[in-house]
């Protein structure tokens, strides 16, 4: 029976077609740990821009208002930066860092007036860094 072949064909190709658009949606990532940025500036301090990359990753820069949260995730172990951009004042600091961070799901940055804090359970925290003015 000719029709044999022809049903085989299809269904390679369509294993085929499987494979490939699996691997381009981005389901290759593992994602690793998710960087969650909240903005608790002062009311009335108009959004903030941020942009965090890695060497392999870059998110672009962002926007997010006063009382939002920003979230990204780490693809690859790698050390994140982030840079927070509000007013005239400007910080940068490591939002993910292998060797701190380990293998935690979450890490929560909390950015305020008197500077960016960090924790690991979005409760306790700790001041990691501190704006800078020109
Ligand atoms: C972190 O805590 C704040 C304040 O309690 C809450 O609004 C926020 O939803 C929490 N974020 C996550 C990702 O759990």
């Amino acid at each position: 029976m000719g029709g044999g072949n022809g049903h085989v064909l299809v269904f390679l190709v369509s294993v085929f077609f499987f494979i490939i658009s699996s691997s381009v949606d981005g389901s290759q990532y593992k994602q690793l740990s998710t960087i969650h940025v909240m903005n608790s500036m002062a009311k009335g301090s108009g959004p903030m821009q941020i942009r965090c990359k890695s060497r392999y990753t870059d998110y672009g820069m962002q926007q997010f208002g006063e009382g939002t949260e920003y979230r990204c995730g780490v693809r690859e172990k790698a050390v994140y930066y982030c840079m927070g951009m509000t007013g005239r004042r400007i910080a940068s600091w490591h939002a993910f860092q292998p060797r701190r961070d380990g293998n935690r799901k979450a890490v929560f940055w909390l950015v305020k007036e008197n500077g960016i804090f960090l924790s690991w359970d979005n409760s306790t925290w700790v001041r990691k860094s501190d704006w800078e003015t020109d």
